[in-house]
């Protein structure tokens, strides 16, 4: 079983890729993880979608239509998610060429170096999915909050409460992935 993991951060020592480090090692042996980078993706152009699309293109649309399920990690910009995550999500559920987000079950977390903890980035982030009629794990709510605390200058979540609600999350995902089995 594969899940896909993905930041809406391409910063380097990014917390959001440092969750979803954490999420992967969190993992029973017999799941798997990858973290797509979206550093590659060009920004979305119908023209491009309708002619060739660009390999990272073909190749993130690839990996989420390989992926049993979507683990994404996005910081809050501006209240919202990330323009690269929102960038990315449009090229995967454009119909100009297909959905691939279509049924495809996500889970989402989010971290913040604020008290907010993305709260307001994930209502956005849930709307978007919803139109690309993603089945979107509900509950429980992952928001790391001030994540430089949480989080080491080596980039590992040391957190103990962070880890298990990470936990908690990725059951809820796993089980959901499951049903399709
Ligand atoms: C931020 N940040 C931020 N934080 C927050 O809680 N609410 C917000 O609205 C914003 N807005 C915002 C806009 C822009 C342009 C930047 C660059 C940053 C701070 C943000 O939480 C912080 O930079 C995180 O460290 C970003 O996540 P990564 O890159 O560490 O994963």
């Amino acid at each position: 079983m594969k899940i896909l993991g993905i930041s809406g951060s391409i910063r380097d020592g990014s917390y959001n890729t440092a969750a979803l480090m954490a999420a992967k090692s969190l993992l029973p042996e017999h799941i798997h993880m990858d973290i797509h980078t979206l550093r590659e993706l060009p920004l979305y152009d119908d023209v491009l979608a309708t002619e060739d699309p660009p390999h990272p293109v073909n190749n993130f649309r690839n990996a989420i239509a390989a992926a049993d399920a979507l683990l994404i990690a996005s910081p809050e910009y501006n209240y919202s998610m990330t323009g690269v995550l929102k960038n990315a999500l449009d090229w995967a559920a454009t119909f100009t060429i297909s959905n691939v987000l279509d049924q495809k079950t996500i889970a989402i977390l989010g971290a913040s170096r604020t008290v907010f903890g993305t709260a307001r980035a994930q209502l956005h982030l849930r709307q978007v999915l919803h139109a690309a009629n993603a089945r979107v794990i509900r509950k429980p709510e992952v928001y790391i909050r001030r994540a430089q605390d949480a989080i080491g200058d080596d980039g590992i979540l040391h957190d103990q409460r962070t880890l298990e609600k990470i936990q908690s999350l990725l059951k809820a995902l796993i089980t959901d992935m499951m049903k399709d089995q």
